[in-house]
């Protein structure tokens, strides 16, 4: 079986549909014909300040959200980032793979250290993409599931594994984006021109899957849509509605042209009245399940101790192999 790998911060408390449309929900397709490594990267969230006793408390969190999104320890590997503290060490060493300016390109750090003011910004902010190397070197991983903002740190993966191979022998597996189309960048429903995100969106702009279903309705219909009032997808003229449409039939499994036929001669008032039923039956039974699983933390501590038993296994004997290759030695 070909290898994936993915993880999400558990900085948020909540999972916003972005992440699920985006990632999450690929997570759970490929474990049936894939071997899946998913992970909460606790390492990444401590890039910038966490409040430690919210930081442990995310974690589990987000490791909740993850089985309640059907994500299933039988059929995948789910672990913690710093259980395995192979991720670090690769993470040093892939550090020192890389160009000062090489690693300034990362428009992701660019505009993460803009919003912090560039003087607070960490060190660790810096690298955090290197680190992100490493996650998905250390399991050899053919393929890596994520949204679209995530397609420049997966081709500095790919250099570095290129630059390490070529200096020190054949040891790590190039990865390729897993990137849906459809659902790549899901948009914030205040203002379509920005990603759907927990640190750029408006409250109101953002889906929280644990938000009260109730507000997540009252979201969906105050979404802004576009001038005219045609429902028709046109990701280009009509941001506002195709957004919407994508949601609509990503969460329901009906095609775009279907529901443009289903919406013809209707008003944006109907489309949203529905897609906000849609969204209360799917964020419903999500946050019923995530309670469930974060009432028993020590089921779930367990099961985050086998995955990082697993994942370890694996993470162990590449480590051993770039270790040789780079030609630190062994300790006797
Ligand atoms: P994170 O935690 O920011 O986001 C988790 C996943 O959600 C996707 N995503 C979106 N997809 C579509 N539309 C959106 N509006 C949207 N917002 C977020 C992200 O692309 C991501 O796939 N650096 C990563 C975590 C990470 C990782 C890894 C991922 C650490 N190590 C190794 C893959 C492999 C991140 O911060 O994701």
């Amino acid at each position: 079986k070909p290898r994936v790998l993915s993880g999400i911060q558990p900085t948020s408390g909540s999972f916003h549909l972005g992440n699920y449309l985006g990632a999450v929900r690929q997570w759970v397709a490929l474990q049936e014909s894939h071997d899946a490594f998913y992970m909460v990267v606790d390492l990444h969230a401590i890039t910038v300040p966490q409040d430690p006793a919210e930081l442990k408390a995310n974690t589990r969190f987000a490791a909740a959200q993850l089985l309640a999104a059907g994500v299933d320890p039988e059929r995948c590997t789910l672990f913690v980032q710093s259980h395995v503290p192979e991720h670090a060490q690769l993470g040093w060493i892939m550090n020192c793979l890389t160009g000062f300016g090489e690693a300034s390109r990362m428009t992701q750090f660019k505009d993460k250290a803009a919003k912090q003011g560039a003087e607070r910004a960490t060190v660790g902010l810096f690298t955090y993409p290197i680190l992100q190397v490493a996650d998905i070197l250390l399991y050899q991983a053919d393929q890596v599931p994520v949204g679209e903002d995530q397609r420049q740190h997966i081709e500095l993966t790919r250099d570095l594994a290129e630059r390490f191979n070529g200096r020190f022998g054949q040891t790590f597996t190039l990865p390729a984006p897993y990137i849906l189309k459809e659902t790549a960048k899901i948009y914030d429903l205040q203002d379509p021109a920005i990603k759907m995100s927990k640190s750029a969106s408006t409250p109101k702009g953002l889906i929280n899957l644990l938000d009260e279903p109730k507000t997540t309705a009252k979201k969906v219909k105050s979404a802004v849509t576009d001038t005219d009032t045609v429902i028709r997808y046109d990701a280009e003229k009509k941001p506002g509605v195709s957004n919407l449409l994508t949601i609509y039939a990503t969460l329901t499994g009906a095609g775009i042209p279907e529901l443009e036929q289903k919406y013809e001669g209707k008003g944006y008032g109907a489309l949203k009245t529905d897609l906000a039923e849609v969204m209360v039956e799917f964020v419903t039974p999500f946050r019923e399940r995530t309670q469930q699983y974060m009432d028993d933390p020590e089921t779930l501590d367990s099961l985050l101790a086998k995955g990082a038993e697993k994942a370890r296994a694996v993470a162990a004997e590449t480590l051993a192999q770039a270790y040789e290759k780079v030609g630190l030695l062994p300790a006797k």
